[in-house]
């Protein structure tokens, strides 16, 4: 998480792809914050708030679809499938190996405060495989692709609620900055 995210893939509002570079949504990044923060959790919470940036051009690609000839669409649907793919289910893998454990611990014996949140990550898989099938087609469907990618968009939305509103708050009210950090952020690549 450190690393925050080193991303090559960005959509513009009109749907069109570039680099970081070029696209004119530059995402806020954890390294242009001030070091010292109100909440423990407060680096994890920008980088959901860089990714959630992110998803805002994922949900623009979908729209920008139907305007694109079947050239452009598969690379479209190349692009958020690889950002999805390297990027959100990343995360989730992080978050399993290393956050969640730690909520567990932090909320006490027979705490289940991460089993939905975790299920809710086979959803997210689940739903990545389906785009990643479609825009392996041959002749790939861009209205099933589009309809998918905003229901993956509208799930990641409230599941990053469910992790700020309802996991985070747990490790604020017992870690110090100093434990998040060294026990979580430091450990998370995504
Ligand atoms: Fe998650
Ligand atoms: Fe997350």
């Amino acid at each position: 998480m450190r690393a925050m995210l080193s991303l090559a893939i960005l959509v513009t509002a009109a749907g069109c792809a570039a680099t970081s570079a070029t696209c004119g949504h530059e995402p806020v990044s954890a390294h242009n914050q001030p070091e010292s923060t109100a909440l423990p959790t407060d680096a994890f919470r920008r980088h959901h708030a860089e990714i959630i940036e992110h998803l805002d051009h994922i949900d623009a690609m979908a729209v920008a679809l139907r305007g694109q000839s079947p050239e452009e669409q598969r690379r479209t649907m190349r692009r958020a499938v690889t950002f999805l793919k390297e990027h959100i289910a990343a995360h989730a893998a992080d978050e399993e190996r290393v956050l969640y454990p730690v909520v567990q611990r932090e909320s006490g014996p027979g705490s289940q405060l991460t089993a939905v949140p975790i299920y809710e990550h086979r959803i997210i898989e689940r739903l990545i495989a389906t785009l990643d099938k479609e825009a392996s087609q041959p002749t790939p469907d861009a209205a099933a692709f589009s309809l998918t990618a905003h229901h993956l968009t509208g799930l990641l939305l409230g599941h990053f609620e469910i992790e700020e509103r309802v996991l985070l708050p747990v490790l604020d009210k017992t870690m110090t900055p100093e434990q998040f950090q060294r026990e979580v952020a430091d450990k998370m690549p995504h």
